[in-house]
C-alpha cells in the first residue's frame, strides 16, 4: 500500500498545513510512501524564480523535519520529463468541463487580469502525481478532496478506454484539524499565499511571534470557551488546532478553559511545544546544504524508478512512444 501527497512551496509552511498534512505524513507513513515538494505546482500564478527555489528547499527540510522518512521525500521538479509526459496523456483523457468545474480555479480565477492555462490544467498534473506511482491512499486536506476525485476519474477512464495501466487512488481526510481557519480572518482558511501573515503561523516562526499571533487572533465579544465552530468561528478554530496538538476533540478542549485570554495563552504554549522540535530539526538540515541535496538526490531517484515502469505501459496503451 502507497501513500502519496505534496505540499506546494507558493509560501511558508503553516501550522495548517503542519496539523492537517506533514504531522499525519509522519506519523502514519511507511518506508515505502511518497511526500513531495510540488514545485511545478507553484508556477500557476506569478512568482519569483529565486523565492521559488529558496522556499523548495525550505519546505523539503520541513518535511524531513517533521519527522517524515527521509527516504520518502522528494522534490517533484526533479521528475519533471516523466510527470510532463503522463499530464499530456492524461489531458487528452479529461475533459475542459472538468477542469473548468474545479472550487479552487473558480476561486483562484475569479476577477483575475489573466489567468495562466496552468492554472486550469493543474490538477491534470496532479492527478500525474498520484497516478504515475501508482498511489493507492491520498491523505489530503478537504480543500484538495475534489483534484483527488479527479485523479480517481481520469485513472478510471484511461483504464477501460485503453487498458489497465492505474491504481484507483482514493483521498483520505483527518477528522479535527482538516482546515485550519486564519486567525485573524476566521472566514477563510489559513494559507501559504495570505498577503497579511498576521493571522498565519508558520512551522518556523520563533515562539514569540507564535504566541503573538495568537494573543491577536480574532476571537468574538461572548467570552463564552465552547465548541460552536457555526457561531464562533474564532474560537473553534483555536480550539481545533489545541485539540490537534493535545489529541483531544476540540469540545473536550474546550472544558476547564475559563476566558478567551486563557484560551489564547494555552492555544500558544501547545503550538510552541508542538513545533520546537520540528523548528530545531529543520534549522539542522538547513545548515547542512550538502546534505540536503543527498537526501534531495536520492528521493528524485526512487520517485523516478517508481514511475518508469507504469508511464511505458501507459504510452504503450495510449499507441505512442
Ligand atoms: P497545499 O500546498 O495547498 O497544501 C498541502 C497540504 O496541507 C493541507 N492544508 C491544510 N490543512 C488544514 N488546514 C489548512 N488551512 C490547510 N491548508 C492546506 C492541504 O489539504 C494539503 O494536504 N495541490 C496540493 C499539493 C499536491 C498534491 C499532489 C497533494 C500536488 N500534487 C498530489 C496530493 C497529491 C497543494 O497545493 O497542497
Amino acid at each position: 500500500m502507497t501513500r502519496l501527497s505534496g505540499i506546494t512551496p507558493s509560501g511558508r509552511v503553516h501550522v495548517g498545513n503542519y496539523l492537517g498534512a506533514l504531522r499525519r505524513w509522519a506519523r502514519e507513513g511507511a518506508a515505502e510512501d511518497l511526500y513531495f515538494v510540488s514545485d511545478m505546482h507553484a508556477m500557476t500564478t506569478a512568482y519569483n524564480p529565486q523565492r521559488l527555489r529558496a522556499l523548495s528547499k525550505e519546505m523539503l527540510a520541513v518535511l524531513i523535519g517533521s519527522g517524515i522518512n527521509p527516504r520518502s521525500v522528494f522534490v517533484q521538479s526533479d521528475i519533471a520529463t516523466q510527470l510532463s509526459t503522463l499530464t499530456w496523456v492524461l489531458e487528452c483523457t479529461c475533459t475542459f468541463g472538468e477542469v473548468s468545474r474545479m472550487t479552487q480555479f473558480k476561486e483562484k480565477s475569479t476577477g483575475a487580469k489573466t489567468i495562466r492555462l496552468g492554472l486550469l490544467t493543474y490538477p491534470v498534473l496532479m492527478a500525474s502525481d498520484i497516478l504515475l506511482p501508482g498511489a493507492d491512499e491520498v491523505p489530503v486536506g478537504d480543500d484538495q478532496a475534489q483534484h483527488v476525485e479527479l485523479a480517481r476519474a481520469l485513472a478510471r477512464r484511461f483504464n477501460t478506454t485503453y487498458g489497465e495501466a492505474f491504481v484507483v487512488p482514493k483521498a483520505v481526510m483527518p477528522k479535527v484539524g482538516a482546515r485550519i481557519r486564519d486567525l485573524a480572518s476566521p472566514d477563510r482558511k489559513m494559507a501559504k499565499s495570505t498577503r497579511d501573515e498576521a493571522g498565519v503561523v508558520f512551522v518556523l516562526d520563533e515562539p514569540d511571534m507564535i504566541r503573538r499571533k495568537f494573543r491577536r487572533a480574532v476571537t468574538d465579544t461572548a467570552d463564552r470557551v465552547e465548541y460552536r465552530p457555526e457561531h464562533q468561528p474564532g474560537v473553534a478554530n483555536l480550539l481545533e488546532i489545541l485539540g490537534a496538538c493535545t489529541g483531544q476533540s476540540p469540545k473536550k478542549a474546550a472544558e476547564g478553559i475559563g476566558s478567551y485570554r486563557v484560551l489564547k495563552e494555552t492555544v500558544a504554549d501547545a503550538v510552541i511545544e508542538e513545533l520546537r522540535d520540528v523548528r530545531k530539526r529543520t534549522q539542522d538540515l538547513l545548515a547542512d546544504p550538502a546534505g540536503l541535496d543527498r537526501i534531495r538526490a536520492t528521493g528524485a531517484e526512487r520517485a523516478a524508478q517508481r514511475g518508469a515502469h507504469r508511464l511505458a505501459s501507459v504510452l504503450r496503451l495510449a499507441g505512442i512512444g
